[in-house]
């Protein structure tokens, strides 16, 4: 069988890959004595199930003797809640009080005030050709680290809404902040949470080498001024290996985050395999981040425009981690079926300007009625708007046609 999607982190996956098939026993046994309890196989590019085939078939892997084939409801033509099967656990959605998000939207903002002095001292003292004190930024990335764990689309929006100059120091906030919220994601032991975002704060020290010409240049490098800014990981590494106190981490992530899975980065076009988990979430946070900002030469993608460029960057990224990184986020990707307050039925159709985790949803079924009604746009950021309850699955609502609706739904086609 191929395997064409694995349903679990990261860390809970035994295999490198999570599209391949398997081929001998031994992967199979390793597959049903693991975590894992969904795949996706592709019939078309090896052995289907049993029955009718159909190109793509989800299968439950209940450990350790069996697989189990999920069947789909038939379409019924009203909307009737499913019973039996639940495809996917729902997510409840939790979010902070207006009050408790106004407090911790203060102590967010004093965080990212301090952070600047602390990180431009950091960068000019590496400018100047000095060690530099990384130790002076742990109380900076301990503040960070509080703020991510009572809510990270606090300081996440926050640190994301950066002007041209204040990109060099909001950046480095900004990669801590994610890469610590991506580590909690990943259930990275807690002695290692503190070491992940220093390497997220320390991971471009080596730009300070690139002349503001160069890092400002609004319009396409030259192939001198591109071997320049290459040489950054590497300038990096060599200011954080002279400085004192600098965890194998920093130094691993400084040098290698732009190295890319399919052996096309730099500065060492480095094979998948001897990529870290720090390094691949390294590389994730970081163009993120710079996709998601105002930087000199283009404009800023929303998140989940961010996220939906990523994913189709094949052979860049580790596709397990960025999807555990769009989880820890707490995105609704465009298309989501929601379930509002009021008992309503809503698609995801956008976020919140200045709210990434809050979406714009478009309602359109009444659950009390059980019946059509007629769409309305709300979006759920604003103070005294709608709240998202949960997510929902297609699969448990007997729609006579999801794919055919949702599409009519994003396309205000009703
Ligand atoms: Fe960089
Ligand atoms: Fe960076």
């Amino acid at each position: 069988m191929f395997i064409d999607s694995l349903e679990c982190s990261w860390l809970e996956s035994p295999f490198w890959r999570s599209r391949f098939p398997i081929t001998d026993a031994e992967q199979l046994e390793t597959l049903l004595s693991s975590d894992v309890y969904w795949v996706q196989i592709d019939d078309s590019k090896g052995k289907g199930l049993p029955g009718p085939s159909s190109p793509q078939s989800q299968v439950r892997v209940e450990t350790p003797t069996h697989v189990k084939t999920v069947t789909k409801a038939a379409p019924s033509p009203a909307v009737q809640k499913r019973p039996a099967i639940s495809v996917m656990e729902r997510q409840e959605i939790k979010r902070l009080s207006p009050r408790e998000r106004a407090a911790e939207m203060r102590r967010a903002s004093t965080t990212i005030k301090r952070s600047r002095e602390d990180v431009m001292t950091l960068f000019e003292d590496a400018r100047l050709g000095n060690s530099v004190k990384s130790e002076k930024m742990a109380p900076l990335v301990e503040r960070i680290s509080n703020s991510v764990d009572i809510d990270p689309s606090v300081i996440l929006n926050m640190a994301r809404l950066k002007t041209k100059d204040e990109y060099t120091y909001l950046h480095s906030v900004a990669v801590c902040a994610l890469m610590i919220n991506l580590g909690r994601k990943l259930r990275l032991p807690e002695a290692q949470i503190h070491d992940i975002g220093m390497a997220g704060m320390l991971h471009d020290v080596g730009k300070t080498s690139i002349p503001d010409s160069i890092l400002l240049k609004p319009g396409k490098l030259e192939d001198a001024e591109w071997t320049t800014v290459r040489d950054h990981p590497q300038r990096g590494h060599d200011i954080l290996s002279a400085s004192e106190g600098v965890s194998d981490i920093a130094l691993e992530v400084c040098l290698r985050h732009h190295e890319k899975m399919d052996g096309t980065g730099y500065p060492g076009k480095m094979e998948a395999d001897d990529l870290s988990i720090f390094t691949r979430m390294s590389s994730i946070c970081d163009v993120y981040d710079a996709l998601t900002s105002q930087r000199p030469y283009n404009v800023p993608l929303s998140a989940s425009q961010a996220l939906a460029k990523m994913q189709s960057w094949s052979g860049h990224f580790d596709q397990l981690i960025l999807r555990d990184f769009v989880d820890s986020l707490g995105i609704l990707p465009v298309g989501t079926l929601v379930k509002l307050d009021h008992n309503e039925l809503a698609i995801v159709i956008g976020e919140s300007p200045t709210d990434f985790a809050a979406p714009i949803v478009r309602s359109f079924h009444s659950m009390d009625k059980d019946r059509a009604i007629a769409p309305q746009d709300i979006d759920t950021g604003r103070k005294k708007s709608r709240k998202v309850l949960s997510i929902e699955d297609p699969e448990d609502w007997n729609f006579s046609d999801w794919s055919n609706l949702s599409a009519k739904l994003l396309t205000k086609q009703m």
